[in-house]
């Protein structure tokens, strides 16, 4: 049974300044230990979660008696000043203390006195680190889902105004057939739509709590962890107190979607620098996107664009070196496990911004409609609508109508014209059974509007997936 509420213990020393050394250590630690050993440099960017963290311990080792309801009180009462003096500005880190934990344990003693020394009761680091950093990941998965969703909003608003606008479809980055820049700007919606959902899964996954795992192997203090559990807003402890401490996948998760979502966004950042190249020409950068060259005054450098496709060589890396981290470190924690937090702290900086930078360049580029679709029927684009064409009226089966395209072509080449261009005599000299009908269907308008099958590129297609997009995902 749980002892009852106790009263405040004697006045022993608190955590101080010699921390978790003070009793089995002589000596300090020499200098590049100290360098290589703190991470309060950067862990104190989990200082929200492990505050909330300890205040759930500290209520729940009051409620359970295994502290008292006063030093349970106190506890609480003097890690809310610590939440304030690190929001503010006021808080002193301390390379010396090692961590945010013994840096936030330390202020502590020196704001209540000895009932600080309380709070470590029945826990150690390595179930604290585990529980701040899964808690971060789920705050940081929530961000990332609102800011996925603001990049969507902007390519739905753009494809709606260009549902009918006609550009060159690539396949090998070579005009394959015409397509609506509205559905080519759709289909990253799709993709981003799979992020979020990676994201989804990923945070209802990780969402189990690993307090209470104490230092590896549970403790024999009878403490509650559904209690804990559930103040932190975890769906419930996690069940087995060494997986609790060292496994990290929850990171290597977030760290596999985040990678997928940078390549998302490096494919697009890649085509805009296309579209805004002179070549392509496709589109103008606006000025609050755009960079001047030191040298050449004529030059309108989408470098936005380019860093955001460059740092996704950042966010694939993270992954990397948090999946060379965990492979083959035996069970439980090790301080290998220390070094899973820059990766994702820097990715999840790295995204937001991305993301945010994505939004701004698409919502502001402007497309040059007149000269896309130019370019939309070279190539011989509607060789496709042509074969199509023979197929359909002719009853020909599509490998002839194939083979009948390519000499049309071939002739058209030959001539220096385009498909519409030859004359119907021209057409006829290949295959007799071809009619005048046939113009009708070699135009680019005419070739988007036909490709109206479920996901295609036909403008109604587009206006339809637009209102869809807008109900799946921005509602
Ligand atoms: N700073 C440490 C980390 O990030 C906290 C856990 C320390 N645990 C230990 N057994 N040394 O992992």
């Amino acid at each position: 049974m749980a002892r009852k509420s106790k009263k405040p213990g004697p006045q022993v020393s608190g955590p101080g300044i010699k921390g978790i050394r003070g009793g089995r250590f002589k000596a300090g630690p020499a200098d590049v230990m100290r360098e290589i050993n703190a991470s309060i440099d950067f862990d104190r960017h989990l200082h929200a979660q492990d505050i909330a963290g300890s205040k759930a311990h500290a209520a729940m080792l009051a409620k359970t008696g295994i502290i008292s309801q006063e030093d349970g009180d106190a506890i609480i009462k003097g890690l809310d000043s610590i939440a304030e003096e690190i929001e503010s500005g006021d808080f002193e880190f301390s390379q010396a203390l090692e961590d945010i934990h013994m840096n936030v344990e330390s202020r502590l003693g020196d704001l209540i006195g000895a009932a600080a020394g309380r709070l470590h009761t029945a826990r150690s680091r390595n179930d604290q680190v585990a529980t701040d950093l899964r808690l971060w990941v789920r705050d940081a998965l929530d961000r990332l889902d609102a800011e996925i969703q603001g990049l969507q909003a902007a390519l739905i608003g753009r494809a709606e105004e260009h549902a009918a606008d006609v550009m060159p479809g690539l396949t090998h980055l070579q005009g394959a057939q015409p397509v609506t820049l509205g559905h080519h700007l759709l289909a990253y919606v799709e993709m981003l739509g799979r992020d979020r959902s990676r994201a989804q899964d990923c945070r209802r996954r990780l969402n189990e709590c690993p307090l209470g795992s104490a230092a590896l192997a549970g403790t024999s203090f009878p403490i509650d962890r559904e209690k804990t559990a559930s103040a932190l807003g975890f769906d419930k402890p996690m069940a087995n107190s060494m997986d609790g401490v060292s496994d990290r996948d929850f990171a290597l998760e977030y760290l596999g979607l985040a990678a997928i979502l940078a390549v998302h966004l490096s494919r697009l950042a890649e085509e805009i620098v296309l579209w805004c190249s002179g070549p392509f020409s496709y589109a103008r950068m606006p000025d609050a996107f755009s960079t001047g060259s030191s040298m050449m005054p004529q030059k309108r450098n989408p470098d936005a664009a380019e860093l955001v496709r460059a740092k996704a060589g950042g966010v694939i890396g993270a992954l990397g070196a948090l999946l060379v981290v965990m492979k083959g470190l035996p069970l439980a924690y090790g301080k290998d496990l220390q070094e899973d937090k820059v990766p994702v702290f820097e990715t999840a900086e790295t995204l937001s911004l991305s993301l945010a930078v994505m939004a701004g360049m698409v919502s502001g580029m402007e497309f040059d409609t007149g000269r896309m679709k130019a370019d939309a029927g070279g190539g011989f684009s509607t060789a496709t609508d042509l074969a199509d064409w023979l197929v359909r009226e002719l009853d020909m089966p599509f490998r002839d109508a194939h083979r009948v395209t390519g000499r049309l072509v071939g002739l058209a080449e030959e001539k220096g014209l385009s498909l519409d261009g030859l004359s119907l005599n021209d057409m006829q000299s290949v295959e007799k059974g071809i009619t005048e009908a046939v113009f009708g269907v070699l135009g680019v308008d005419n070739s988007v509007t036909s490709r109206d099958s479920f996901g295609g590129t036909a403008p109604e297609r587009v206006r339809q997936a637009v209102s869809a997009a807008r109900k799946r995902f921005l509602t």
